[in-house]
Parts: C-alpha cells; structure tokens; sequence
C-alpha cells in the first residue's frame, strides 16, 4: 500500500513525540512491505514565528492532498498569561479542524493492565474499564459567536448546535457502539443549557434508529463524577465539544497517564491523528516525554485511515510488550518501576519499535 502522510510536529514536545510516532510507521511500512511517503507542515507558535498565521495556507494545502495527518501539539507559554495577543498557536489546530470538517474526535479510553500501579486510582475500580468517547470537535463555544461589549467590560462566548451536527456525531457513536458493548451515554447539561435540550432531542430521535443500543443521557456534573467513581459503567460516550474536551482530560487519569491517550479526529476528508495530551514546555527538550500517545495515535491511524488492522495491532501488541517488559516513561513509572527501565523518549521509541520487529520476526535493529 502507498500513502501520503503529512506529520505536523507543532510545538513544545509535539516535535520529540511525532518522531518516535513516525520511526513506528516507518517500522510497520518497512515489516509489512508499505510504502509510506512522508511530508512535513508548521502549525501552531513556531507557524507564528515564521510566517505570522498558526495556520500557514502552504500547510493547509498539504495537509488536503494527504492520505492522513500526525499531528503532535501547539501552544507556547508566552500567550497563556497574556490573553491580550490576538494571533495564538491554538487557533491553528481549531481552523484545521474547522477546514478539513473534522467534526468527531475519538478518544480511546482504555488501561494496559500493567499500568493498573500508575494510577491514582483504585485498581480494583479501575481493571477493565474500556471508553470510547466521541468527542465533537467542530462547534459548541469552541466556534460560536463570541465578542466584547459595555466597552470591554463584558465578554460573550456562545454555545450553539445545530441538529445536523448532532445528528452526525451520534450516528457515529451509536454505530461504534453496535461493535461494542452496546451502550452509548450522551452527556450535555439538559436542566440548564438550550443547546443542550436541542443535543438530547437529537440523540434521543437517532437512538430510535439503533434499537439494539442501549442510551443513557447524564448532566455533565454528573458524569464527571461517575467516571471516577465507576469507569466500567460507560461503553461509549457522546457529548460536544467542551465538555468532552474537559472529561477526556479527566479520563486520562483512568490509563494511567495524558501521555498514554492517542486520539483520531475524522469527519468528511482526511483523518488526523494526535495525543490529546498539549505541548508541556514544562518538559520540553528534556527527552523525557512519553511518546506512547502519538504511537498509539499511528496505530489508531493505520486502522481508521489505511484499514491496516493487522498492522494497527501490532503496534498496540509492541506497546503492551513493552509496558510488560517495565519499560517506563517517568510519568507512568510507579515507585517498584526499576531505575534502569525509566526511559527517556527516544529510546522509547525505538524500544517499541524493535518490538514491532520482534513480533514479525525481523532481527532487532541496534
Ligand atoms: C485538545 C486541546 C485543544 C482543545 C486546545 C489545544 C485548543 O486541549 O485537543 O483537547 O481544547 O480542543
Ligand atoms: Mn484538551
């Protein structure tokens, strides 16, 4: 198989991660007789930089003609504690989503057992729990009408949904959920927000297409709690754009780790692929950053994208080996975790990597 693949490595740790992102697929293509081309594009602060816009039209016009896209980060700390700078790295990632109609992020959330230890929550209410968020990603306040008013002393944002965009997302959940457990949960804030009574009607008419899904809907509050309180409760859950931008943040913590959650936005055109974790300036350059997120997000690619199952298994087969030899990032490493299985991010990489090779009985590279 031959396909274009567009890596946009962003900023912060979004560089480290993508490589070892891209060494896995380069590792696949190579194991399974693909030829993957691959390009690159800027986005986000280090776009700003060169060229003044988050968003540069040379990389938007790659990005279309590409077979699919790993995406790493953006963002920089310079804009966070000045909310007066009107050009911001974000804003490239949310007018790539808007442009390229990525309206469903899916967001995997399950635990690799041997991680049960890095997580602060209980095993025992932890051992099982397998999510699937659908997460809708190209309205609600993220893209209504905001503004300034009263001589800027009052500020707007508007939460707004139309029935179409509801309808969409929802069919795609109801659909993953028939492959599933069969139960999809519609979180939204019914007893406060309009937009959300319109998302409730909406799912509650297309539910009606699905008679063998079982739908819930939940207040988001409630939600919130109950995903710590008993993850093995929820199969599939559907919500808008923030509130599952905050839950799967919260969701995180039931794998263990942000640095372990891979995420596919997929709508009309191509599929993009990125962690869900951000940039962390905190550790940048250290090459201690976990880069299990962006090669799970390379295997959700070779599945969603390329239809290459066999080949998306074994990646998660090289990380589960991995995770089951001890190898540790610093951030899912528990205190039993030995000193010398502490990696650093590129050694992580290649670590996974020559696992793929294991797996297919290639001889490990040095
Ligand atoms: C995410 C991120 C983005 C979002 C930011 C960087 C704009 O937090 O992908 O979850 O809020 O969607
Ligand atoms: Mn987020």
């Amino acid at each position: 198989m031959k396909k274009k693949i567009t890596i946009l490595p962003g900023d912060g740790i979004g560089k480290e991660v993508t490589a070892c992102g891209k060494k896995v697929l380069e590792q696949i293509a190579e194991c399974f007789g693909h030829e993957f081309v691959f390009d690159y594009g800027q986005i986000g602060h280090e776009a700003i930089e060169a060229t003044g816009t988050p968003l540069p039209d040379e990389t938007l016009a790659k990005l279309k003609k590409s077979d699919a896209i790993l995406f790493g980060a953006v963002g920089h700390p310079k804009y966070d504690n000045d909310p007066t700078l009107p050009v911001r790295p974000e804003q490239g990632l949310l007018k790539m989503r808007k442009e390229l109609g990525l309206y469903a992020n899916l967001r995997p959330i399950k635990l690799f057992d041997e991680l049960l230890a890095a997580s602060s929550i209980k095993p025992e209410i932890l051992k099982g729990a397998d999510i699937l968020f659908f997460r809708e990603l190209t309205g609600d306040v993220y893209f209504g009408e905001r503004g300034r008013k009263n001589d800027n002393k009052t500020a707007y944002d508007t939460m707004i949904y139309s029935t179409y965009e509801v309808e969409r997302i929802a069919h795609k959940a109801f659909k993953a959920a028939q492959t599933r457990r069969k139960k999809v949960t519609s979180v939204d804030k019914a007893n406060v927000l309009e937009s959300s009574r319109l998302w409730r009607a909406v799912v509650q008419e297309v539910a009606k297409q699905y008679p063998d899904v079982t739908v819930e809907h939940m207040f988001v509050d409630a939600a919130a709690m109950k995903l710590i309180q008993n993850p093995k409760s929820f199969d599939v859950v559907v919500t808008g754009n923030l509130f599952g931008d905050i839950l799967t943040d919260e969701a995180s913590q039931i794998a263990g780790s942000m640095g372990m959650l891979a995420s596919a936005s997929v709508g009309d055109t191509v599929g993009l692929y990125e962690p869900i974790h951000g940039s962390a300036h905190d550790i940048t350059g250290k090459g201690i950053a976990n880069p299990l997120a962006s090669i799970l997000s390379a295997a959700l690619l070779l599945d969603i994208s390329f239809g290459l199952q066999e080949e998306a298994d074994t990646v998660i087969k090289a990380v589960e080996r991995t995770l089951k030899e001890g190898y540790r990032t610093r951030d899912i490493a528990d205190p039993s975790t030995a000193h010398e299985k502490i990696l650093g991010t590129e050694v992580m990489g290649n670590v996974v990597s020559n696992q793929i090779r294991m797996i297919v009985s290639l001889p490990v590279e040095k």
